[in-house]
């Protein structure tokens, strides 16, 4: 059987020999940037996280939720500011080297040298990791064919769309045959096309090569299609994490939304008594109240809820009901909506 990713540099082995079933490993996380105006920024609130080897686990959050500072963090390029973390093994503070030995990394903003051609940026990369002449050749032309580049390797980076981008940047954080992979974003303002495929490269690694995925979205249906655990995490803290479908499963069988105006005070009250209802998040949004109701089965309650709704001088406006997702989940244990804004 040929191994493709196996590259015998001793530096680079896929499994360091004390790695634990946990990969990624973080303990009360903090950190506080200065910031500019004198108020420091609480980036991360004290983060506890658990990645097994293998798995996929997406960071779900909105804008300045702390992702990226906790994906720099476990990649060494940040120091906590209280806290720990080791990932394969190795405490990213104290053995901040061995930590680089054993991961990859894309970065959220592109970051290629457009000057260059695809394949230099990767024999590049190859290089400054050590690896010899054959190694890379090899582990270019395999890499370049899982990200479907190899026709346009000799070509300058300053040629390639958006989505050659980020192939390119995932073939070049894979050159290294990392154990962990660290994706920030990895699908930022890419066409559902090339999301869908840059999907299909994560699973595989995952799959054909049981590499550690840590990534981060915002978008939803990206960690739902993807991870098999998402963690959403809100102004530094890790709110929620699970198996989507089990996350999905906490909210009922169905969730029956209510928009209107009045007061939901009794309301609130009446439904959390209800033996039916498994969960209630109330939204409100210039002036208008959205009260997301999990049940056992929509369309049956639907209309009892509307009375009640009535009953307790909250007045429906729009009721509709759907399969529980991972963006109710969101709702729920945020309080507000995540944003598609890329
Ligand atoms: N170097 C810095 N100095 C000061 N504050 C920072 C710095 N980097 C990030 N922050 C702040 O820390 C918080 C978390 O930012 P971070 O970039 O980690 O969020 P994010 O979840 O990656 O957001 P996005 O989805 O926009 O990428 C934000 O309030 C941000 O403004
Ligand atoms: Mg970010």
């Amino acid at each position: 059987m040929v191994m493709p990713f196996a590259i015998n540099h001793p530096d680079l082995m896929v499994v360091p020999s004390n790695a634990t079933p946990q990969t990624v490993i973080t303990e009360g996380l903090e950190k506080t940037y200065p910031g500019s105006n004198g108020s420091p920024v609480e980036a991360l609130r004290g983060v506890d996280l658990r990645v097994g080897r293998g798995e996929i686990y997406a960071l779900l959050g909105p804008n300045g939720a702390g992702k990226t500072t906790l994906i720099s963090i476990l990649t060494t390029l940040l120091l906590p500011t209280r806290g720990r973390a080791t990932v394969a093994g190795f405490d990213v503070v104290t053995a901040a080297a061995e930590v680089r030995r054993h991961i990859g990394v894309t970065f959220q903003e592109i970051v290629l040298d457009v000057d260059l051609t695809g394949r230099q940026v990767l024999d590049f990369h190859g290089r400054l990791y050590g690896l010899d002449r054959k190694s890379r050749k090899d582990r270019i032309a395999e890499l370049a064919a899982l990200v479907e580049l190899s026709d346009v390797l000799g070509r300058k980076v300053s040629t390639y769309s958006g989505g050659m981008k980020r192939r390119l940047e995932l073939a070049r954080g894979l050159m290294t045959a990392p154990a962990v992979l660290f994706l920030d974003e990895p699908t930022q303002g890419l066409d559902p096309q090339n999301r869908v495929k840059i999907w299909k490269y994560i699973r595989q690694l995952r799959d054909d090569h049981g590499m550690t995925l840590l990534l981060t979205t915002h978008y939803m249906e990206e960690a739902e299609a993807l991870a098999d655990r998402v963690g959403i995490i809100d102004h530094g803290r890790l709110v929620v994490e699970g198996r989507p479908a089990d996350l999905v499963r906490r909210l009922g069988s169905d969730v029956v939304t209510l928009a209107g105006t009045g007061t939901l005070s009794a309301l609130e009250k009446h439904l959390s008594e209800l033996k039916y209802v498994s969960q209630v998040t109330l939204h409100t949004q210039e002036g208008e109240h959205r009260l997301q109701i999990g049940v056992d089965d929509g369309e049956r309650r639907l209309a009892e809820l509307v009375g009640l709704s009535a009953a307790n001088s909250f007045h429906v406006q729009q009721a509709s009901v759907h399969r529980p997702s991972l963006a109710d989940v969101f709702l729920a244990f945020t309080g507000y909506e995540l944003r598609d804004n890329s």
